[in-house]
């Protein structure tokens, strides 16, 4: 069975830069529906700066109160130790680290240029995975930055290198801002997999220029079989002006269900879960199928009603 591994980002990139604040309970319940819908990979929220990011400011009392089934993998963002230390309190066994590919995004980001917040990431990364953690590493803004322009894709080798050398299990190549073209994609995949194998690549993708999933079948072709998507497409980095919502997580598991890739997660519990966020954030969200998804869920509805 071809099996497409989803993490879903909407608790942690899907609400951090909402404007309504959503209660620590009301994101205990998108978690459980994420859950309850098949998604097996969760990135729960961020121990970042509160000051940074007020939306993120419950994670030490989130996260001890998601109920994990054994096969969840629920992970956390951490920016540097001191956000290490607070995750492992609130009970994290599963961390990711950001590291930006242009000195400027990392100074908006993280207060830090690209050597310092390279240095940070090696050491989170390097105590997480001796205290036995899970690791993802983020390479972001890895196509375009919106500050400094195109990134050179040896660049992203470079530092992608580095972070899987620190012990990352998985190096999460970022499309931040959503520029990237699926040529863009397979030119930069391309030089990682000289290095690395599929599996231990993932790819997080943003819509702004609605070519989201075609990055990711292009990402497909090339073997990588782990994305990164955001439940009705909600999403977006503060700091990085002019990006639009994730890949939306429907979307991915449409056109997987469609192309014979397994993602293990219900379509019409995922709409319900959509339906769930867009009450918490205010204004309508879902990804490019969400439409048709829903009069394909309200016909089956009104079909077990007359049966
Ligand atoms: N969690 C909570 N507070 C933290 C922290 C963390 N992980 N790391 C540092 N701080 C606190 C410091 O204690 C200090 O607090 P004080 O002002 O009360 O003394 C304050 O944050 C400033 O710390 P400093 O080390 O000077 O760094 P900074 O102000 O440049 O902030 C970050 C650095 C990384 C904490 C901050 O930029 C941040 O949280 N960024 C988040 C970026 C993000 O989430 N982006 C979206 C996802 S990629
Ligand atoms: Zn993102």
């Amino acid at each position: 069975m071809d099996v497409l591994t989803i993490t879903d980002v909407s608790p942690r990139d899907g609400l951090q830069s909402q404007r309504t604040m959503v209660a620590t309970a009301d994101k205990l319940r998108l978690i459980q529906g994420l859950s309850a819908a098949g998604v097996m990979s969760i990135e729960a929220t961020s121990f970042v700066s509160p000051k940074s990011v007020p939306q993120m400011a419950d994670a030490d009392v989130l996260l001890p109160q998601i109920v994990r089934r054994d096969r969840d993998n629920i992970s956390v963002l951490v920016p540097n130790l001191r956000g290490l230390d607070r995750a492992i309190a609130a009970g994290a066994n599963s961390i990711a680290v950001v590291l930006s590919a242009s000195d400027t995004m990392n100074r908006k980001n993280i207060g830090m240029d690209l050597d310092m917040a390279t240095q940070i990431c090696v050491t989170t990364l390097k105590r997480a995975t001796d205290l036995g953690l899970a690791t993802r590493a983020y390479v972001a803004v890895a196509f375009e930055c919106p500050f400094e322009g195109i990134i050179p894709p040896s660049c992203v080798r470079d530092l992608a290198l580095r972070v899987a050398d620190a012990g990352a299990r998985e190096t999460v190549i970022a499309d931040t801002i959503g520029a990237a073209a699926p040529v863009q994609i397979q030119d930069v995949l391309q030089l990682l997999l000289v290095h690395f194998s599929p599996m231990q690549l993932g790819l997080h993708l943003h819509d702004t220029r609605g070519m989201a999933l075609a990055n990711a079948w292009a990402a497909i072709q090339l073997g990588i079989r782990r994305f990164d998507a955001s439940v009705g497409g909600l999403g977006g980095c503060p700091f990085a002006p002019g990006a639009a919502g994730n890949l939306a997580t429907e979307d991915l598991v449409l056109m997987a269900s469609q192309c014979g890739l397994h993602t293990g997660i219900d379509l019409v519990a995922l709409m319900s879960v959509v339906a769930m966020v867009q009450e918490l954030v205010g204004p309508p969200i879902g990804g490019r199928s969400a439409r048709w998804l829903r009069t394909i869920v309200e016909q089956d509805s009104h079909k077990e009603e007359e049966k």
